[in-house]
């Protein structure tokens, strides 16, 4: 199988999608001088070109693309292509209304801005066949060709009549029979049995709440179904060239997709990601991204896309201050990366995205962005080699699941202030703050490499992952679950007792009485620190009280509990409180941060034999570093301490004696 080494050869990928269909040929030319004065060594084309390359049914254009493919090859610049697939082009919807997407109200999404298909229609499907068949077979063997893209961020959902259909299909396979899925769907309450399959719809727009299970199995269903998009584009293009690795652009944290079962069948796992550069924290987002996409790679990964400046999404958008594009990229690589890319090479002029940052911005080549991305290009040119294919080892993970993610955000919970992707951030960001590198993982990995496992919230988990939890303690290793965990099985059906009987004998914790949800912005005091967003009554059982409520309704009552090397924290801790929780819990169990002793704000990481010291703060701070070290960006060499200026960077190679 091909992978991401046959695309880097040995050198990091540096560039960005490049869209040259909105620009005059002229301007290409121009185009690949600045490319080479920045450094770039790979660009993405086709991503949005299908009215281009297909303008009306079954035409071809396909020789600005040839002219490209030549001008790039010629120029030492790699190509990312992509299928075009997520923008069908108005043709297709004018002519195939079927294709387009309805809402879950029956409502037609229309053409006129991207991504308007159903993933379900067999005739989508065989236009984008036929383009991704022509496109593969005449550049498979292109010499510029390094990598497919599949597609682009694929998110679209439809709720219509073929989507029905196809549901239905999914569901028998799942299910077996009717009997079986009125079972797991608890059908029973309200009316709700169906009596043939024709009666099952997609959760389409209600009277009142729907049926949980049935929106978790079609929130699966979507996410299978546009898999199958994605998979069918890739069986083509990898026939006609087996030896190039095939990826599709995930979206961070992106709950449209289950990203791990996805990553399972690519060669390369690439992700786009769009930190605020207003929000303080940014620099965690993105190493928990980073964390999160290097675990689904199982080694080096694809930053496909990042915005040199503003995004054009957001309510307000903020350039990005001096240093910082510097500062995320390179944080990327620390994480693992091999590829630090952007969305687009050259603003646009026209189009709704004319207001989002490019390479080359509006100021051209003297502009800021366009002189900051160049040193990027530059510095990450000179770390290629050393870094191309070498690993990140961390003895911490973190679970997460889609399934349980899904579970969460139905109708009829507890609490709407309950963000699932808040609370794994909040837990990331507490060990990020420690100073430890974490993986991500799977409920129902095999965990046993890791000394600490890290559950922040899963309401939804099977029984194959509570025989692996279990058997992960009772194997040495140390376990922390978060409040509202195990709850619920794979049907979202609340096990007996409100919590699975045999987590709690392990978290040593007795009945569950109530789940007590905080108001918005509330806190409930504990002994030693305030909780956030969530309470809960329930009595020990073994486990010894680290920490109990104080005042109010859950007095006296414990708030985090501990059973030998299993913990249950019933409440989210402030920030600086689960610090210090699981730092003294990593303690324990034997993991170190990177580097003890940093100035906040300052991030280490190991990265193969490479240290990375990335300062997120805005101030200049002197950083202590063991022995005598070369730095690879400057070329210099490090005794005792380093100054990492304000976003500064340092890459430091092997001590010397
Ligand atoms: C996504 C898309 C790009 C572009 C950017 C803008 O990542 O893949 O085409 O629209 O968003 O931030």
């Amino acid at each position: 199988m091909p992978s991401l080494d046959d695309s880097t050869r040995g050198r990091i990928l540096f560039g960005g999608d490049y869209n040259p269909e909105q620009w005059p040929e002229e301007i290409w030319l121009e185009d690949v001088r600045l490319m080479k004065q920045a450094g770039v060594n790979s660009v993405t084309l086709g991503v949005f070109s299908w009215a281009t390359l297909e303008p009306r049914p079954g035409a071809r254009e396909f020789g600005w693309l040839d002219r490209l493919m030549d001008l790039m090859h010629a120029n030492g610049i790699g190509v990312v292509l992509a299928t075009p697939t997520a923008s069908p082009p108005p043709w297709m919807g004018s002519r195939h209304p079927e294709t387009l997407p309805r809402d879950e109200q029956g409502q037609t999404v229309w053409w006129g801005s991207r991504q308007q298909f159903c993933p379900s229609s067999p005739t989508y499907r065989a236009y984008a066949a036929a383009i991704t068949e022509d496109l593969a077979a005449r550049y498979a063997g292109h010499p510029a060709l390094t990598m497919w893209h599949i597609n682009n961020e694929y998110c679209t959902h439809c709720w219509c009549d073929g989507t029905a259909r196809h549901f239905r299909s999914w569901l028998r396979t799942k299910h077996g029979t009717l009997d079986a899925l009125n079972e797991a769907w608890g059908t029973a309450f309200w009316s709700q049995r169906y009596d043939a399959w024709e009666e099952i719809i997609p959760p389409r727009r209600a009277q009142y709440m729907r049926n949980p299970a049935h929106v978790l199995d079609f929130k699966r269903f979507t996410s299978d179904a546009l898999m199958e998009c994605y998979t069918a584009e890739r069986d083509i293009v990898s026939r006609h060239s087996p030896h190039i690795p095939v990826t599709t652009n995930f979206m961070p944290l992106w709950s449209g997709q289950d990203a791990w079962r996805w990553a399972e069948r690519e060669d390369v796992v690439s992700v786009d990601i769009y930190p605020d550069p207003k929000d303080p924290h940014g620099g965690q987002y993105n190493a928990m991204i980073g964390d999160m996409t290097r675990s689904q790679a199982r080694g080096p990964w694809v930053l496909m896309e990042q915005a040199a400046g503003p995004v054009n999404w957001r309510g307000v958008n903020h350039p990005k201050p001096r240093g910082l594009n510097r500062l995320w990229s390179l944080q990327a690589v620390a994480r693992g990366a091999d590829a630090v890319c952007y969305f687009q090479w050259r603003q646009s002029r026209q189009g709704a995205e004319k207001f989002h940052s490019g390479m080359l911005s509006h100021a051209g080549e003297a502009g800021r962005t366009f002189q900051e991305t160049s040193r990027v290009g530059a510095e990450i040119a000179r770390l290629g080699a050393q870094v191309t294919g070498t690993r990140i080892t961390a003895d911490i993970a973190v679970l997460h699941d889609w399934n349980s993610w899904w579970a969460d955000q139905q109708d009829g919970r507890l609490s709407t202030h309950l963000d699932y992707a808040d609370v794994v951030r909040a837990w990331h960001r507490a060990l990020w703050e420690s100073g430890r590198t974490t993986d991500f993982a799977h409920p129902e990995h095999d965990l046993t490499r890791y000394r600490l496992v890290v559950v922040p919230h899963l309401y939804l988990l099977t029984d194959t992952a509570i025989d692996g939890l279990l058997s992960y303690v009772r194997g040495g290793g140390t376990l922390v679950c978060g409040f509202l965990t195990g709850v619920a099985d794979e049907d979202d059906r609340v096990r007996a007792g409100g919590m699975d009987a045999r987590l709690r004998e392990l978290l040593g914790i007795g009945t569950v009485h109530e789940w007590w949800p905080l108001d918005a912005g509330g806190t409930v005091e504990c002994e030693g620190f305030l909780g956030t967003l969530w309470s809960e009554e329930f009595e020990p059982a073994g486990g010894e009280v680290v920490a109990a409520y104080k005042g109010g309704e859950l007095d006296g009552l414990p708030a985090v509990v501990r059973n030998g090397r299993a913990w249950y924290v019933s409440t989210l801790p402030e920030p600086d409180a689960l610090r210090a929780l699981l730092s003294r819990i990593a303690d324990d169990a034997g993991t170190r941060p990177v580097l003890t002793g940093l100035p906040d704000g300052v991030e280490a990481v190991r990265r193969g034999e490479l240290l990375f010291l990335l300062n997120h703060g805005r101030a200049a701070v002197t950083v202590q570093v063991p022995g005598s070290r070369p730095e690879l960006l400057t070329g210099g060499q490090v005794s005792g301490s380093l100054t990492l200026e304000r976003h500064g960077v340092a890459v430091l190679g092997e001590a010397v004696s």
